[in-house]
């Protein structure tokens, strides 16, 4: 279907129940459908939104558009779990249906006030003339998870930042309310993270812009967001048109973090030792993260898997995206870690010990049909080189090609160009981690449908990618010169 801006914004209940249940038949039918990652019904996901835990279980909500796959009428579908991992979704929550949100319900945070979960977002208004004003909205759930949003915008448009004005985070610091925002510096066109200040949730004091860098932010930072990790800030953020030379990325816009020292949030400061932003993911198709602290003391964070302005290969079948598994951060050694949440190990069948065999004929086989949702952890001896295929076919010609060394010039690079039908080739197939010298080497490689999500050194690092690879590309196999030594254990995973 043709997608004009007329069919984009579309009224919700001017679609008819029995196109949406086409969608989610088609969506549901999709050989690249992922089983235990949350992933939309129909039509296209975007950010993860409202993050929280409330009425003793987490929450997540995430952008979407159900009836394509485009960016059109933006609301919050609401989902819920016990444990990080089985998650119900609750279905639509925030529909783009009043005067300030009438173009769209755009992301935003959540935070438990007294016995309510308070949520904040960005509602998207244009006028006739297609002028756009960003609102900050609030709305209240209850334990029963109805919402109701606030009659007036906690936030209204400013005139020192631009129409893009949007993702606010709600905070709590010493015993005042603050919000960042992602912004676009009216008079210079740069990325600013924006900065308000509360003691009732009512009267908001404009604190102007976060001082986090002194570099130049590309043109629009989205989607900020603060947490605080083994006592420490992080700050987690979107700039888009950064300068390469201010930082190292390879997608078209990154997801990037800096550790801070401190913070002081009524001095709109943000203190770091961190010498360069970094990328929150290694691999390609990470964005918009979203992370908060847990009462149990724990950091999670959850990530879009897919990024603005790329198009997907499920795009045809009219759904788009996911979200990524939930991930705990912490700081070891002054380097953020991501590592699984423990209840992933509940989806686990019984595993297979997986380990290099005696015979040797220059390919080591893991596994020769894998399933296509499965966790796979090994542990490579070091001193070695070789290529771990996965998804690939029976010569090895096709699949995600991993490339490592665990020797002196110890590496790691991810290869999707010869993994199935080609996209974002713009933005490069490859993507490299330098390793420590002459270290073994531990992988946990989640892969479900067209996802696949590697843990580096026990999460020192994250490559994520999306792939989509042909039927029957499900071996496992090492390519080396000499023989291997690695062992490892092989799980299919069951749908949550
Ligand atoms: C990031 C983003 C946000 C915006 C939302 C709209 O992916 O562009 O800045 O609030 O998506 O869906």
């Amino acid at each position: 279907m043709e997608w004009t801006r007329e069919s984009r914004y579309k009224k919700y209940s001017e679609w008819d129940a029995e196109t949406l249940l086409k969608l989610q038949a088609q969506a549901t039918a999709s050989k690249y459908q992922m089983s235990y990652h949350i992933r939309p019904q129909s039509g296209l996901l975007n950010d993860p939104n409202g993050f929280s835990y409330f009425n003793d279980e987490y929450h997540v909500f995430y952008q979407s558009y159900p009836f394509g796959a485009v960016h059109g009428l933006k609301s919050w579908v609401h989902l819920t779990s016990p444990d990080l991992v089985h998650w119900k979704n609750l279905g639509l929550a925030i529909n783009a249906d009043t005067k300030y949100d009438s173009h769209g319900a755009y992301s935003g945070s959540a935070r438990v006030i007294d016995d309510k979960l308070f949520l904040m977002y960005t509602g998207n208004h244009r006028s006739k003339e297609w002028v756009r004003y960003p609102y900050q909205i609030g709305a209240i759930m209850d334990k029963d998870n109805n919402i109701t949003k606030l009659d007036k915008p906690m936030i209204e448009p400013v005139d020192h930042i631009t129409e893009h004005f949007r993702d606010p985070q709600l905070l709590k610091h010493r015993d005042e309310y603050f919000v960042i925002l992602g912004a676009q510096d009216a008079e210079t066109k740069t990325g600013k993270i924006s900065l308000f200040r509360s003691k009732d949730l009512k009267n908001w004091q404009d604190l102007g812009y976060l001082d986090f860098t002194e570099e130049e932010m590309g043109y629009m930072v989205e989607c900020p967001n603060l947490v605080f990790v083994d006592d420490q800030p992080v700050l987690i953020f979107c700039p888009q048109g950064l300068d390469k030379k201010v930082a190292d990325y390879e997608n078209i816009y990154p997801n990037m973090y800096i550790v801070g020292s401190d913070i002081r949030l009524d001095k709109a400061k943000f203190n770091t030792n961190q010498k360069a932003l970094l990328n929150l993911d290694d691999g390609f198709d990470v964005y918009a993260t979203q992370a908060f602290n847990a009462p149990n003391g724990k950091a999670y964070a959850i990530s879009w898997i897919g990024l603005p302005d790329i198009s997907y290969p499920t795009d045809s079948e009219n759904w788009a995206n996911c979200l990524s598994q939930v991930k705990e951060l912490s700081i070891v050694d002054g380097e953020l870690y991501q590592r699984p949440v423990p209840a992933m190990a509940s989806l686990r069948e019984e595993g297979t010990l997986v380990r290099s065999e005696e015979v040797f004929d220059g390919q080591q086989i893991v596994h020769s049909a894998a399933s296509k949702h499965y966790e796979l952890k090994l542990d490579l001896a070091a001193g070695q080189n070789g290529k771990l295929f996965l998804a690939a076919n029976k010569d090895l010609s096709q699949g995600i090609e991993i490339n490592f060394s665990t020797a002196d010039d110890a590496f790691l690079t991810v290869d999707r160009s010869k993994a199935g039908i080609p996209f974002a080739e713009d933005y490069g197939t490859t993507r490299t981690i330098a390793l420590p010298a002459n270290k073994q080497l531990s992988l946990d490689i989640f892969v479900d449908g067209s996802v696949c999500e590697i843990f580096v050194n026990n999460g020192r690092h994250t490559l994520t990618l999306r792939f989509f690879a042909p039927d029957g590309n499900n071996k496992i196999a090492f390519t080396s010169d000499k023989k291997l030594q690695y062992t490892g254990t092989y799980w299919n995973m069951k749908n949550i």
